[in-house]
């Protein structure tokens, strides 16, 4: 058995925990929206105007603040034209990123912001800069934004006769790779260059993300807030500077699997997740460097587990299966975002469905619907949205794993608005339960709500056939006397209590 304690500051409220770190991704790419998200109006499965409804309703269930589209690689390929006017009309291209599959151009702008209206999100739009122009970037941001003039009315005759006023605009993607396999140096004049035409309009200021480092490169952040933060008046350029990190066990030639795994491989996601801590800790002290008012954000546009896809999908497709050590390492990263959340501004899960690290798996043809564990995890965290970060003092152990340590437990805590106070926690060691005391300082502990992610065996998934396999249960036994609260998380669980 673990022994761990915790104690909550309660009456020690922090910085706001930005709702936007809750974010999610959906990038042409396998069936993340063709065959996931986009069924098509004629589908038998239920929809409105093409989105599937259950995903739909699902993603609400978890109040999604975000959603970054065309991708990834894909945006750099992406011109937004192909995506306008009638749908028989619009070019038949090859996505030559992801399978080499035919691109309909079905979804285009105005489905992909229709679908963020029936969620109720922000959009997140990622402009092309490796194949684009500053031309065709300003344009398309002219064409969701603007009250008048021949871009309004070209979008008017379209179909839409508001703007949808995007604030949320990429200046290209992974621009040292896939988007132009730039230098950080070329990539800065880029962003100078293509941030100046990605203009204001009224009633619609933009908060421009520059394309940030590829996980621990940290020199990719010191040149671009070097040379690419500010323009020779000192005006912004960007608000935000994005950091891509995946959690990959195995190499990029040969990946784990995402089941089943052995005790190795569930340490190597633990410590591999973890490593998120230190990559977020030295980009931020190079942004501090540049810019100590924090004006501009920590953006983690790109994050979650990659295994070798599923046997007999397409390599292409980055279809997988999860299992609790998804969960975990989910709750772990949130974590870690909300520990940084004066930076962190805004983060995304690769990618909502049917790609990589998904909160839901739809059957092919769009039959049945599953959600994943690291759905359950968002459910979770939910009071967490835009309440204040309390301080968490823990005793917890460091595990060691290949050279990198994790946290035995981990947690973070909050206060909402209305005064609730909620303690998300996990328990990092597959096989031994942790054993928690946990004070909350500074005011009376009235536990209102205790829950826990578990699963039957590490190893298990949600499947089509047993879709709640791991799933959300009360956590029993949780005792309160004289202000201590005592509980055992079980190995390999993530857990949450709420305090009125
Ligand atoms: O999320 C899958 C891919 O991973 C994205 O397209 C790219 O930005 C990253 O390399």
């Amino acid at each position: 058995m673990i022994s761990t304690r915790l104690t909550v500051h309660a009456a020690e409220p922090g910085p706001v925990i930005d709702r936007h770190i809750f974010g999610h991704f959906a990038e042409h790419l396998g069936r993340c929206i063709y065959d996931g998200l986009w069924v098509g109006e004629d589908s038998k499965v239920p929809n409105v105007r093409g989105w599937r409804s259950d995903l739909v309703a699902a993603l609400k269930q978890i109040r999604i603040p975000n959603l970054r589209w065309p991708g990834g690689c894909y945006a750099d390929d992406y011109h937004w034209r192909d995506g306008i006017g009638p749908r028989e009309k619009r070019p038949r291209r090859v996505n030559a990123h992801w399978g080499g599959v035919v691109e309909s151009n079905a979804v285009g702008t105005h489905e992909f912001l229709d679908l963020c209206e029936q969620l109720g999100c922000e959009p997140y739009l990622a402009g092309n800069v490796g194949s684009g122009t500053p031309r065709e970037l300003r344009e398309w941001v002219e064409y969701c934004n603007a009250d008048a003039g021949m871009l309004a009315e070209e979008r008017a005759a379209n179909g839409r006769r508001e703007p949808w006023k995007v604030r949320l605009w990429g200046i290209g993607n992974e621009n040292w790779g896939c988007g132009g396999n730039m230098t950080p140096e070329q990539y800065a004049a880029e962003l100078r260059r293509f941030s100046t035409y990605t203009r204001d309009f009224p009633g619609a200021p933009l908060l421009r993300v520059g394309c940030g480092a590829n996980a621990d490169d940290f020199r990719w952040t010191d040149v671009v807030m070097r040379d690419g933060a500010k323009n020779t008046f000192g005006h912004a350029l960007m608000q935000g500077l994005s950091l891509h990190y995946y959690t990959l066990p195995g190499t990029w030639a040969k990946k784990h699997p995402a089941t089943p795994f052995d005790e190795s491989g569930w340490k190597s996601v633990m410590a591999l997740g973890w490593k998120m801590d230190a990559i977020i800790r030295g980009h931020r002290a190079v942004m501090d460097r540049y810019d100590p008012a924090g004006n501009v954000g920590m953006v983690v546009d790109e994050w979650g587990a990659w295994y070798e896809v599923e046997p007999g999908t397409n390599p292409g497709f980055l279809y997988q299966q999860q299992t609790v050590r998804d969960a975990v390492l989910a709750a772990l990263t949130l974590n870690i975002f909300i520990n940084h959340c004066e930076r962190v501004r805004i983060a995304n899960l690769a990618q909502t469905v049917n790609v990589l690290q998904a909160v839901a798996l739809t059957e092919e043809g769009g039959g049945r619907l599953v959600l994943t564990p690291t759905f359950d995890v968002f459910g979770l965290y939910l009071p967490h949205y835009d309440a204040r970060r309390l301080p968490v003092h823990s005793d917890a152990a460091l595990r060691q794993h290949d050279g990198l340590s994790y946290p035995v437990v981990s947690a973070t805590a909050s206060l909402a608005a209305d005064g609730s106070v909620t303690v998300t926690l996990c328990n990092t060691d597959g096989t031994a339960p942790a054993a928690i005391a946990l004070t909350l300082a500074g005011r009376a502990a009235s536990l209102r709500a205790a829950k826990v992610i578990v699963a039957p065996e590490l190893t298990a998934c949600n499947t089509f056939d047993r879709p709640r396999t791991i799933d959300t249960r009360n956590l029993d036994g949780v005792q309160v006397k004289n202000g201590e609260v005592a509980l055992t998380l079980p190995p390999g669980s993530v857990a949450s209590l709420h305090f009125a």
